[in-house]
């Protein structure tokens, strides 16, 4: 067993509901069950750098007390955090990677579980590679990261789109209305297609299916005729028309250095498209971070709980270089790596879309 006495745990990326769950069982697990010391590592990794006022807290029992309901996370987060190309104030990028481990050697940590999605395991990993002892935790609404079953945050994303969904649905079928309501998911369909399908949509596109208009408005056609007096519309921020590109609202510094998408605002083209071609009365949502928001959902707390407590088992045994993960009902560890060699994206032809196409769902293709 490694001699560890004192970890550091952070959250990266996009915030997400059970962060507060995992460093929780973090900082429970390893001070009940190790007695070892945790400093938490406010927004990201900036609170190593005094960043904004950033800087790194003890954790103890009394710090974490309470803050299991609670969505967010009580460190705080960023996604222009990337210690190998971080922002500067002349909007340079510039590798401060050195100062970081350096200020980890100082505090004397031992291993850093890393709380995020694919960016903040790709940073992980080049960590790993300059001597930094790292475990990830998958955490992500999108639920795009190949090597764990689901990622927490995800079911309670999943549980505000279609609550949200049922909503539309009643003032829909009062007013005779086509709805169309845009989800999150960067370019993967997970949350569009279940939240679709649990929320009984009539037509769901996602990014893996481009769709043709003119398909998505002859089944909202043919719904009509069949004596459908409304329909919803579910999208995908990420979907595309055939042939078309994603709509986006910037191109911002994605968390590897390189240039990412903030998509988002598809809905609003789309709906007044439906209405121009089938003369429906239409209107456009977009749901955008109340999905990210608020207290995450039972499977979220336990999924977390059990993901931070597993994080520090795996320090304990000396797998850093790891991630924890779901897999069925077992919590298992992958390489680092093998985590974000690709992405999950909704299979096409998979058994899920399929069973969506048997329930009369139209995808647009
Ligand atoms: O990755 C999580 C996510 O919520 C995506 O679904 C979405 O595209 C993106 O983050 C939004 O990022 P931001 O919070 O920077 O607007």
């Amino acid at each position: 067993m490694p001699n560890i006495r004192r970890i550091a745990v952070s959250t990266g990326g996009g915030d997400c509901p059970g962060l507060n769950a995992v460093i929780r069982a973090v900082v429970k697990t390893a001070t009940n069950v190790y007695g070892w010391k945790v400093l938490g590592i406010e927004t990201g990794f900036d609170g190593l750098l005094g960043r904004g006022g950033a800087r790194v807290r003890p954790l103890t029992a009394a710090s974490v007390r309470g803050i299991l309901p609670q969505g967010g996370t009580i460190l705080g987060t960023s996604n222009r955090g990337n210690p190998f190309a971080m922002p500067d104030e002349n909007g340079l990028t510039v590798d401060r990677s050195r100062e970081i481990i350096a200020r980890l050697e100082e505090l004397e940590v031992d291993a850093v579980v890393s709380i995020g999605g694919d960016g903040s395991m790709r940073i992980a990993e080049q960590m790993m590679q300059l001597g930094v002892g790292m475990v990830g935790v998958p955490k992500t609404i999108d639920n795009d990261l190949a090597a764990t079953d689901v990622t927490f945050g995800y079911d309670s994303a999943l549980h505000v789109a279609t609550e949200a969904i049922d909503r539309l649905h009643t003032t829909a079928e009062s007013h005779h209305r086509v709805m169309v309501v845009e989800v999150m998911g960067r370019n993967a369909g997970w949350i569009g297609l279940e939240a679709g399908i649990a929320g009984g949509a009539d037509v769901i596109l996602i990014p893996e299916i481009p769709y043709r208009l003119e398909e998505v408005v002859n089944a909202l056609v043919r719904r009509a005729r069949a004596g459908g007096k409304f329909s919803i519309v579910v999208v995908s921020e990420g979907a595309t028309q055939q042939g078309g590109e994603q709509v986006y609202q910037e191109a911002t510094l994605g968390s590897h250095g390189s240039s990412a998408l903030r998509l988002g605002g598809i809905c609003n083209n789309l709906a007044q498209q439906i209405a121009d071609a089938c003369g429906a009365e239409t209107r456009a949502t977009v749901l955008g971070h109340l999905q990210r928001g608020g207290s995450p959902s039972p499977f979220d707390r336990v999924l977390g709980t059990r993901f931070g407590a597993a994080a520090v088992h795996l320090v304990a045994r000396g797998g850093l270089g790891r991630m924890v993960a779901l897999r069925g009902t077992e919590i298992v560890d992958v390489s680092i790596p093998e985590a974000i060699a690709e992405p999950k994206l909704v299979n096409p032809s998979g058994e899920l879309v399929q069973a969506g196409r048997s329930v009369g769902v139209s995808f647009g293709a």
